[in-house]
């Protein structure tokens, strides 16, 4: 099909839940994806965080052949290897014990916060005094069903859906009184995401982390960080919370996690685990054998190719060189994040949508969060030569010269860097 006939398909028989950009992509390679005319484009986006692998990694490949030649799915009835392993290599890396396994952020999310009312429920049968009530922050975003919107801050996500899950409250962002105020025997869980995501890559304060940690052990309630954008070596590190030496109760991870496949899992402490028995919750198709074979993959080619290192170092140039476009054009305000989560916020709305939509006309993908927020959350094998063909695309559209080429793509043929 040709783009504009899966426009007007699409528009006829789609919910109109996205706006899409009017590109249609056929393929993609390494950081580049490709469209049906061929054109190549820079992906500084990875499918939302997603393809941290870039794009025909021949370990995902071959991991998604040999696995789909035996086994792709298994219901949760029975035993496969797949699970047991991916568990072993994510609790080593994240300090956790436990994990349970689904099939995207949200549902992640809605496993952290059904362990802990259950968790706070096994407490009071054991004598302690705590309450069922969730703190987030605001800006947060942790999903889109009846849990994990209702902990998601923006109106809009969750006014239409209204009633949501009762018992959240908003805490102000990085105020650590406000969180001490609002913090109770009344509250079961805390969710932080270390580094905000779709609230435009703020990273929490260390006093603010380490003062969700302090008071949630003093009662029981379960510290539950988000690393759903942030987590699986994203910021240079397995797990965002590990720049802030905090060790959470519960953490959840989707997006990089299968390579591309739905995966999404929950990690938690022992002790909060003794809050499930068999039939409590579950899920048909989450952790199967294939999306866990690609996953194991993952993980192993992020230790082999030393990714989390690479991560570290193109994150500190891509970083070092937004600042300096930053000193040059007073429209930006600020450069933030971690590694390869990084955004530059923009004085306007307009202007960044502007920005956004020019980068794309000049076939570098991005996108715009919260508004004025330009966010860049590449595949994890970004070069330098990749970060400044973008960086020098940005630079042209904030000083108004209308570009003499086309940055980042060659139609049909093969870019360099
Ligand atoms: C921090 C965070 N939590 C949760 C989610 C929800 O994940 P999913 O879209 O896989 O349900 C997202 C998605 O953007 C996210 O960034």
């Amino acid at each position: 099909m040709r783009l504009d006939e899966i426009k007007a398909a699409e528009a006829k028989l789609l919910l109109p839940t996205y706006e899409r950009n009017p590109i249609h992509f056929v393929e993609g390679e390494g950081v580049y994806l490709v469209d049906e005319k061929g054109d190549r484009y820079l992906d500084l986006l990875s499918g939302i965080g997603v393809n941290a692998l870039g794009y025909g990694h021949p370990a995902i490949e071959k991991a998604i052949a040999e696995q789909s030649r035996k086994l792709i799915h298994l219901s949760n009835l029975f035993f496969h290897e797949g699970q047991a392993k991916l568990a072993q290599l994510l609790t080593e890396r994240s300090g956790l014990d436990r994990v349970f396994f689904c099939n995207s952020g949200t549902e992640a999310m809605e496993a952290a916060l059904k362990l802990t009312r259950a968790y706070a429920g096994l407490l009071r049968s054991e004598g302690k005094t705590i309450g069922t009530k969730f703190l987030a922050l605001e800006n947060s975003f942790h999903g889109r069903t009846m849990g994990s919107v209702a902990a998601t801050h923006k109106e809009k996500y969750r006014e239409p859906f209204q009633p949501v899950m009762p018992d959240v409250e908003f805490v102000r962002f990085n105020d650590v009184a406000d969180l001490r105020a609002k913090f109770s025997s009344d509250v079961c869980g805390v969710l932080i995401e270390a580094i905000q995501g779709e609230g435009g890559i703020r990273p929490v304060s260390k006093e603010f982390l380490s003062t969700a940690r302090e008071l949630t052990r003093s009662t029981g309630a379960l510290l539950i960080c988000d690393e759903i954008q942030a987590g699986l070596g994203r910021t240079g590190k397995w797990f965002a919370y590990q720049h802030y030496d905090v060790r959470p109760d519960v953490t959840t991870l989707a997006k990089p996690l299968a390579g591309g496949l739905p995966l999404g899992a929950m990690l938690c402490t022992e002790e909060a685990a003794r809050a499930i028995h068999p039939g409590m919750h579950g899920t048909t198709f989450g952790g199967g054998p294939l999306a866990c074979a690609v996953a194991v993959a993952v993980i192993e080619t992020i230790e082999q190719e030393k990714l989390l290192e690479h991560v570290t170092d193109a994150g500190t140039y891509f970083r070092q060189r937004l600042e300096e476009l930053a000193k040059k054009h007073a429209a930006i305000l600020d450069v933030r994040g971690l590694g390869l989560m990084l955004a530059v916020e923009i004085d306007s709305a307009d202007k960044a949508k502007q920005i956004a939509g020019e980068m794309l006309r000049q076939r570098i993908v991005i996108n715009r969060t919260s508004e004025t927020v330009l966010r860049f959350l590449p595949p994890f094998i970004l070069g330098n030569a990749e970060i400044d063909i973008a960086v020098d695309a940005l630079d042209a559209i904030f000083s108004g010269q209308a570009p003499q080429e086309v940055a980042a793509g060659t139609t049909g043929g093969k870019h360099v860097g």
